[in-house]
């Protein structure tokens, strides 16, 4: 048996979103996001599922919040819906949105739990998609506005915060693939969304800062992947480098250096004439927590045929996989090497995701075993733990997610909880992994007899 002891101060948390959980997708005034639009439009998600419902957490989140106390988890990482608090994306409030999230919080508190507010996942006013969304710039501002409204309501309480979660997802998945809202398929489009979602973070974090009623600690968490080459020909390599750009350098730049390596994307610098203005880089550049989300590594070959990286991924055969991606454990160790190595960052590192689709199942006992999840995840934390081993800081573990929940694209069939969600009753069951993961909070360690 050997134990893999972190650091004192070491955050544990679990990490949700708003559209993912939430349901009570109409109620109380709150407006449409692209995310009601795009899951009620036939044929884009698995089954023409949608979160109209969800896991009910909007009526259930004291329940919930009793969950996280009874199983010791100290920190939530959850998100705002937008659209809940201003419908229209900006202008009106409504109060009774607010209402729902000062309860939440206060919830929390009372429970001992340390709330972590995201701004942003992926659920942008319809109202302001309408208005052309994250292509326009003036989304930037609007966004800006709204994380100062949510900062003046909540940093009595909330000391730690992030602008977005994964913005390359929200601009690459909903303006390049299509495959998730607004399901725009234009290259030109998805960069300029991307863009200004990077702006967007910077000039919240200028407002926010000004709003806060305590030290607020600014975050936002990115998805980001080691990128291999499928074979060892000039091509593929040079494929993997550019969906390394694309995927990795892409984010990590503007952020953590002030620089924008837009411009290797050659073919669309050419049109990207006016994006970059004054001294929005600098504005940018600004963090004191880089949040890492982690589930897999990319596989890359080239491909002509995909606009802007000609690159395309591969999905070795004879490898480990779970229902949506490669299970690849050194990955996480990869990751955090490069970052540290290359960047240096002066904020902390947390991994604020990490977690794996498992379909589970109810056992005759009303167990649900799932030792896969297990494993995973223990085979993840052990890679983090010699990340921190290395003298790499990473201060923080966030398990995706406490409840099954909403896919997105893929609907209800991943189920990603240490919770089991029966979503006809909604009943809640702890799986083996929630107690597993409870028991790894309470040492403070991790025990593995897998040698
Ligand atoms: C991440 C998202 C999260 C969830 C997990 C599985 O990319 O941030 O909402 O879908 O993947």
């Amino acid at each position: 048996m050997k134990t893999y002891a972190f650091p004192g101060n070491f955050v544990w948390g679990v990490a949700a979103s708003a559209y993912q959980i939430e349901g009570a997708w109409n109620e109380d005034g709150k407006g449409p996001s692209i995310w009601d639009v795009f899951s009620h439009t036939p044929g884009k998600i698995a089954n023409n599922e949608n979160g109209d419902i969800a896991a009910d957490h909007y009526h259930r989140y004291r329940e919930d919040v009793r969950l996280l106390a009874e199983l010791g988890i100290p920190t939530y990482r959850f998100s705002i819906a937008w659209s809940r608090v201003l419908p229209e994306g900006r202008g009106k409030v409504n109060p009774k949105g607010l209402g729902f999230y000062d309860r939440l919080v206060d919830e929390l508190l009372k429970q001992h739990i340390e709330p972590y507010v995201c701004l942003f996942h992926y659920d942008l006013p319809q109202a302001l998609q309408t208005l052309g969304g994250w292509p326009e710039r003036q989304t930037a501002y609007f966004f800006a506005d709204y994380a100062r409204l949510m900062v003046e309501r909540l940093s009595d309480r909330v000391r730690v915060w992030f602008t977005h979660n994964e913005p390359w997802v929200s601009a690459f998945a909903g303006y390049f693939a299509g495959e998730h809202a607004p399901g725009i398929r234009n290259p030109l489009a998805a960069v300029r969304a991307f863009y200004h979602l990077l702006l967007s973070h910077g000039l919240a974090a200028e407002a926010m800062r000004a709003a806060a009623r305590q030290a607020i600690v600014i975050g936002i968490t990115l998805n980001l992947n080691p990128v291999h080459p499928a074979s060892d020909t000039p091509k593929d390599r040079a494929a993997a480098e550019r969906m390394d750009l694309a995927i990795n350098r892409l984010q990590l730049e503007p952020l953590l250096q002030g620089t924008m390596p837009l411009a290797e994307f050659a073919p669309a610098n050419l049109l990207l004439k006016g994006l970059i203005q004054g001294d929005d880089l600098e504005k940018i550049r600004t963090l004191d927590l880089l949040g890492v989300n982690y589930y897999t590594r990319t596989v890359i070959r080239h491909d002509a045929r995909v606009p802007l990286v000609a690159a395309a991924p591969v999905y070795p055969p004879g490898n480990e996989y779970s229902a949506m991606w490669e299970i690849y454990p050194p990955g996480m160790y990869e990751l955090l090497q490069r970052i540290w190595h290359d960047y240096h960052p002066t904020c902390q590192i947390m991994v604020t995701e990490n977690g794996v689709p498992v379909p589970d199942g109810i056992d005759y006992d009303g167990r649900v075993r799932d030792e896969r999840r297990i494993r995973y995840l223990k085979q993840h934390l052990i890679q983090v733990w010699r990340a921190i081993e290395a003298g790499i800081p990473v201060s923080g573990y966030f398990v995706w997610s406490l409840l099954d929940n909403f896919e997105w694209a893929l609907g209800y069939a991943p189920r990603f909880g240490l919770v089991y969600v029966d979503y006809k009753t909604q009943q809640r069951i702890v799986k083996d992994s929630g107690r597993w993961f409870a028991q790894v909070i309470r040492a403070n360690a991790l025990e593995d007899d897998s040698g």
